[in-house]
């Protein structure tokens, strides 16, 4: 069995993805392991929509209409369908007087590391991407998101090809710069 330690080691992310994507059977459990975020007060302030085939030509569609560039609106709309499923993580803020919206974030952005790492080591590829159309009124609406969500971004998920399955060497950390005592 992986540890921990060995599945951070190995994950990579992939921006070349193909069918299939895991199904929404098999991204379940995965999901539903998500209640190990930590998370204060246990509001589980996030949310993710999963969009695969046409459903993704939506958030494409949203990506070229915020982006006004007529001439540039295929190249826009195709970007959605670099993987064959495309999950929106959305921050879903619950009331609280205990807990800000900067902790909550927090754990919607845990939700998507940890959602990456689990669905890396079961051998899926995945990739967080973002854009500078993100946080984008069109974007916002496609996603049929309440007044208070906003979104961290997607995980674009689907398949490695063999070729790209090889993990890289990582730049090792420079420990003192980010490890320190008081
Ligand atoms: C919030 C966030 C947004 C990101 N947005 C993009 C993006 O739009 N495009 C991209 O190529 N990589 C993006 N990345 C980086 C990739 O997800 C990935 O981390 C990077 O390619 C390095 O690969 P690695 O995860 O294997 O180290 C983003 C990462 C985060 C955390």
């Amino acid at each position: 069995m992986t540890t921990a330690l060995e599945a951070l080691e190995l994950r990579r992310s992939h921006s070349k993805l193909v069918d299939p994507a895991p199904s929404p059977e098999q991204l379940a459990p995965l999901v539903a392991a998500m209640t190990s975020v930590a998370d204060h007060s246990g509001l589980r302030p996030w949310r993710l929509i999963e969009m695969r085939g046409d459903a993704r030509t939506i958030l494409g569609e949203a990506l070229a209409d915020a982006a006004e560039k007529p001439d540039k609106r295929e190249k826009l709309i195709k970007k959605a369908e670099r993987a064959p499923l495309v999950l929106a993580v959305v921050v879903s803020p619950r009331k609280s007087d205990k807990v800000p919206l900067w902790e909550q974030e927090a754990v919607a952005s845990g939700v998507a590391h940890l959602l990456s790492l689990l669905l890396d080591e079961a051998g899926w590829g995945v990739i967080w991407r973002t854009g500078s159309h993100t946080r984008s009124a069109a974007v916002h609406r496609a996603h049929q998101l309440g007044e208070h969500e906003y979104l961290l971004g997607w995980l674009y998920i689907g398949s490695v090809p063999d070729q790209d399955r090889r993990a890289k060497p990582r730049k090792p950390l420079d420990l003192p710069k980010h490890l320190s005592a008081l």
